[in-house]
């Protein structure tokens, strides 16, 4: 810069000339619209608005300037300046709309697309199942009842007139809770529900219990140590076998057809009598149509009937119990039981993605 001075250098001042301001204000509105985005027009801003740009040393120049000349020079660079500020004022502004538009572009979500790959989980076909079995009895006004799964040894057991010798009380089959003589096991099945029932609920009854049972098996492609059952019972005057297969086939049709057979067998419950074993004909996808062993049932012994308090010379009863998680394996080609219990989302999806 210059010193003031009294003896005016025109040559030392040639950048406050009008050619020189307007070459000046010229370049630097070329490369302000040049500026192609913001960071180029930040570079654009200290080259030709900055401290050190022609035109801030030219208006540093002025100060050099004879009086006469100052409000002259003053004038035409200060309006030269302002031109340039504006212009990069306006490109900037400019600039940062193309760049808004341009992230809304890239950065725009398309709501349309799957969201999430990850695989959804759904219920476990046992739950369906169970469902679907609950479903056919309440269509017949029947009841739902619960018990639970850590049970008195009295209510799994005698009360169901089995003995203390008999083979399924031993350690073998049971779960005791603490000691073998401490009274209370895991239910070994939802029979002790027949008790409870009957117990809890005013004449006649009409329930099923569907529920996780326990027994010391392997776990392994034929055996869980625990498994599912529903249990029925009907308590109410003039009870007879009639009233037990209609109700049994009933069930079978509805769960696999309209067209399924039964079959009945003589068989063996402490707690009925007389007790059968029923069988349905199933037209299974591999292995072609055959007999399966659906569950077992009964006219309930009346030395139960006494056991839950119920005069059994007025009423009468019928009881059954079926295995759920075999039922899902037969009408399902399931051949390791290990399946249904692992909770895999892999075999949980073949059922459909139920929720
Ligand atoms: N509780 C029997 C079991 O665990 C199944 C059963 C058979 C239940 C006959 C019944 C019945 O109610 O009448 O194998």
């Amino acid at each position: 810069m210059s010193a003031p001075n009294s003896s005016f250098d025109p040559v030392e001042v040639a950048d406050l000339s009008p050619q020189a301001v307007a070459a000046a204000v010229t370049a630097a509105l070329t490369a302000i619209a040049g500026a192609s985005d913001l960071a180029e027009l930040k570079d654009v801003r200290l080259t030709h608005g900055g401290d050190h740009s022609t035109l801030a040393l030219a208006n540093r120049e002025i100060g050099a300037l004879p009086p006469h000349a100052k409000a002259d020079a003053g004038k035409r660079v200060g309006e030269a300046r302002a031109q340039v500020r504006q212009a990069l004022q306006a490109r900037q502004i400019e600039l940062e709309a193309d760049r808004d538009a341009r992230v809304l572009v890239e950065e725009a979500v398309d709501v349309t697309l799957p969201y999430d790959r990850r695989v959804a989980g759904a219920r476990h076909p046992l739950t369906t199942l169970h469902e679907r079995i609950a479903d056919v009895f309440v269509a017949m006004g029947w009841e739902i009842a619960e018990g639970p799964e850590v049970e008195a040894e009295w209510l799994n057991f005698d009360a169901l007139n089995i003995g203390p010798d008999h083979p399924a009380r031993t350690m073998q089959d049971t779960f005791f809770i603490g000691s073998e003589d401490s009274g209370v096991v895991l239910r070994t099945h939802t029979s002790p529900v027949q008790i409870r029932s009957l117990l809890d609920r005013p004449l006649p009854v009409y329930v099923i219990c569907p529920g996780r049972v326990y027994r010391t098996d392997e776990f392994d492609a034929t055996h869980l140590p625990v498994f599912h059952q529903v249990e029925g019972l009907v308590v109410d005057e003039g009870i007879t076998v009639g009233d037990l297969k209609g109700t049994l086939d009933h069930f079978a049709r509805e769960m696999f057809g309209p067209e399924t057979k039964t079959r009945w067998r003589p068989s063996y419950f402490p707690f009925t009598e007389p007790s059968l074993e029923f069988d349905i004909w199933f037209e299974a996808a591999k292995g072609g149509p055959r007999w399966i062993e659906w569950g077992g049932c009964g006219i309930v012994n009346p030395r139960v009937l006494a056991a839950a308090g119920v005069d059994s010379d007025r009423y009468s009863g019928f009881a059954f119990g079926i295995g759920i998680d075999r039922t899902l394996m037969f009408a399902n080609d399931v051949t390791d039981m290990r399946d249904m219990a692992e909770g895999d989302v892999r075999f949980t999806r073949l059922f459909g993605a139920e929720f």
